[in-house]
């Protein structure tokens, strides 16, 4: 394993003795931040944990004219112990690598990053809230930052991790959303960036979410972007139908959908929960046939956000289809409480998808600030 050489800046600000509230999702962000540079010839240099703050870019940088520019998402999750849990955090770090490749960026090394992540959540363990079901969201991010308008893959790039501390998803309870099927826009296409986590696909989705929300619905479902027939995502999630309250369903990975971390947990664990699993083609009119002959019984988006968040209704040209009277089904619940018992540690994890971060001890320290 490869042991990253990170420079310590000091850091003036403390975490709060209380979060801001209400806390909400992405709004806040702690006091540190990682950074690393690259330039072509010398590779990867220069990692340093140091204050959070702007960036100072050239008007000319890359990231800004051709858009060369990938991220990724991942949460610690506090035990009950006092300590965190990171979730499939190097599964996170291959998707970032490959979202790079798929931008002609480079590659991280998969255990600097994870190691970078790790140090960061370790020193920012304080800004971890209290609130039951909230965690410290993970942000990596890489950009192009060479300053040339020249269409060509940058020669220089910085990699940084920002850590948020976000409230529960469904802070209210586990509400159902209402989701407006698109067939005015799509999101990618196969061959394109879907797979790559990269702000093109969600740029190129706020048109269609604003719609969404203009005609009362919360969410997008978006469908494939050659025939405009097959289910791909909902919103930045992925989604899952359930038939008869016991079998799961989900469009097979095709190149335009995001190959999601939640969405792999959910399909492992399903199984050994008792449910059936298939990952196919799903046409979006034998949806609303099963929906309203009540054979899909609930449908859910998955992703690192919500973990799972209920589809309550389908709006589709002009008709909604509601489903299991618009409440969160049995199903969605359960998968919700199995995999977020093991992503917050309350049960032990068979999967050997955490990675425990130590901060009890630090925690019954008295805080030195530095
Ligand atoms: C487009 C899209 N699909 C699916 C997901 C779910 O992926 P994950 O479960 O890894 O968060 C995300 C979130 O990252 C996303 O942005």
């Amino acid at each position: 394993m490869s042991k990253l050489d990170i420079r310590i800046e000091p850091c003036l600000r403390a975490a709060p003795a209380a979060l801001p509230d209400p806390l909400g999702f992405g709004r806040h962000f702690t006091a540190r931040m990682f950074t690393r540079r690259y330039s072509a010839g010398r590779g990867w240099h220069d990692a340093v944990i140091g204050p959070y703050q702007p960036l100072a870019l050239d008007p000319a940088a890359q990231v800004f004219h051709c858009g060369q520019m990938v991220f990724d998402g991942t949460k610690a999750y506090p035990r009950p112990d006092g300590n965190l849990n990171l979730f499939r955090v190097e599964k996170n770090a291959d998707r970032f690598n490959r979202s790079a490749a798929r931008l002609a960026m480079p590659e991280v090394d998969i255990d600097e990053h994870v190691q970078a992540i790790a140090e960061l959540v370790k020193l920012e363990h304080g800004w971890v809230p209290k609130q039951e079901g909230a965690a410290l969201y993970i942000r990596p991010v890489m950009i192009a930052v060479e300053n040339t308008l020249e269409v060509r893959s940058s020669r220089n790039f910085l990699h940084y991790i920002i850590l948020s501390p976000v409230a529960p998803y469904f802070s209210g309870g586990f509400r159902p959303v209402s989701v407006l099927v698109s067939d005015s826009y799509v999101r990618t296409v196969r061959g394109g960036t879907g797979e790559a986590k990269t702000p093109g696909n969600y740029a190129g989705s706020l048109a269609g979410t604003e719609e969404a929300l203009a005609a009362g619905h919360q969410q997008v479902l978006w469908l494939d972007a050659v025939e405009r027939r097959y289910v791909d995502e909902v919103g930045a999630m992925n989604i899952a139908f359930v038939y008869e309250g016991k079998h799961i369903r989900t469009p097979a990975l095709s190149g335009a959908i995001l190959q999601g971390v939640t969405r792999d947990s959910l399909l492992k664990l399903a199984p050994d929960l008792g449910y059936t699993v298939t990952e196919d083609r799903i046409d979006i009119h034998e949806v609303m046939r099963d929906i309203e002959s009540g054979t899909i019984t609930e449908a859910f988006g998955m992703g690192t956000g919500a973990v799972i968040a209920p589809v309550g209704s389908l709006g589709y040209r002009g008709q909604n289809y509601t489903l299991a009277s618009g409440e969160a089904g049995p199903v969605a619940r359960m998968l919700f409480k199995s995999l977020t018992d093991i992503q917050y540690g309350r049960v032990p994890d068979p999967y050997g998808w955490t990675r425990m971060v130590e901060v009890a001890a630090a925690k019954a320290r008295p805080a030195v600030r530095v």
